[in-house]
């Protein structure tokens, strides 16, 4: 073979072995992650969970943005990941309404929306294409449920007499605060006796739960139990309650929801009493949807998280091996 030959035989050959290697490796994914912002551990513990899990897998490429707590800069998020043109969005909302705009944009762009954690209301649900995460109307009927049978137990509720209970609601307008209030009194308009004296927002955060609980105490000293929407602000409640002189855990029972490692530590230290878990790692289940979605697979409607709930029964048992 002439020289001139064999180097059209070469360049052929390499040309064939590109084009299967082309063939073979699906192009990586460009993935856009607004995160709403670090108001809690939880939230924390989501973050780092979705970024490792992305990190860790070399058929995408993550580009993450913190709202920090702000919806317009969410909705600049979203925006910007569509002039990108990414391959696809995982989204969680601040809060339920006020995104019917940019993701139909993002519709328009043909771009999926996949959320994560909170969801969008009713109206805009179309737009998106499924949510993974908890329940959180199931979560507030654990809570309601759990504080039935405890208070039943310890022969605090007669069924008649007044219970006093306060209610540290988690950010005005998000899914989880609408949602666990919700489950919560599906389960208390079956205790007559059960009366939700107090609820406010304390937007997720030890610091705004404290506070709230300040002001609860100041105007009713006869609050017997606190439904917090989060750890962190029963957390920061806990401060307040001791400040005012009283025992958390004993003259207010206290219940959560997360089951962060700090509410494990106060409830094996009898400041608290229950906490409901919500799974915060959710990084590996949005890898595998965008894998499915990539590969061509319809994903469910609802892609639901396994969780449990705690007590002094279990919480001792599984604090060293809790990851958030
Ligand atoms: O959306 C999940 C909730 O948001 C968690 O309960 C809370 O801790 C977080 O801030």
């Amino acid at each position: 073979m002439t020289n001139w030959k064999k180097v059209l035989v070469i360049a052929a050959m390499a040309m064939m072995v590109f084009s299967v290697a082309a063939f073979a490796a699906p192009k990586v994914w460009t993935v856009g992650f607004s995160q709403i912002g670090s108001e809690s551990e939880w939230r924390t513990a989501d973050t780092i969970s979705v970024q490792n899990a992305f990190l860790e897998d070399p058929s995408f490429n993550l580009i993450y943005s913190d709202a920090q707590q702000k919806q317009e800069n969410q909705i600049k998020a979203i925006r910007s990941f569509i002039a990108r043109k990414v391959d696809a969005i995982l989204f969680t909302a601040l809060v339920e309404t006020g995104y019917g705009p940019v993701l139909q944009e993002a519709k328009k762009a043909k771009i999926p929306v996949i959320m994560i954690d909170r969801d969008v209301a009713k109206e805009d649900q179309g737009l998106r294409l499924t949510i993974m995460g908890s329940d959180f109307i199931k979560e507030g009927e654990k809570a309601g449920t759990w504080l039935a049978s405890y208070l039943k137990a310890k022969g605090m509720d007669d069924g008649t007499t007044p219970i006093d209970i306060a209610e540290l609601q988690g950010t005005t307008g998000s899914a989880p605060a609408v949602e666990r209030a919700q489950g919560f009194r599906n389960i208390a308009k079956d205790h007559a006796n059960w009366n939700i004296a107090h609820s406010q927002d304390g937007d997720f955060t030890s610091s705004q739960g404290k506070q709230v609980m300040e002001a609860f105490l100041k105007a009713d000293p006869k609050i017997q139990v606190l439904f917090a929407h989060n750890d962190q602000m029963a957390l920061g409640a806990i401060q307040a309650i001791k400040e005012a002189g009283l025992q958390p855990g004993k003259d207010i029972t206290i219940i959560g929801m997360d089951a962060v490692k700090g509410m494990f530590q106060a409830i094996v230290n009898g400041e608290a009493n229950a906490t409901i878990e919500c799974n915060p790692l959710l990084g590996p289940q949005a890898v595998q949807a965008i894998h499915d979605l990539r590969a061509g697979h319809k994903l469910p409607a609802r892609i639901w998280t396994i969780e449990s709930q705690f007590d002094a029964t279990n919480a001792a048992a599984a604090l060293p091996t809790r990851q958030y």
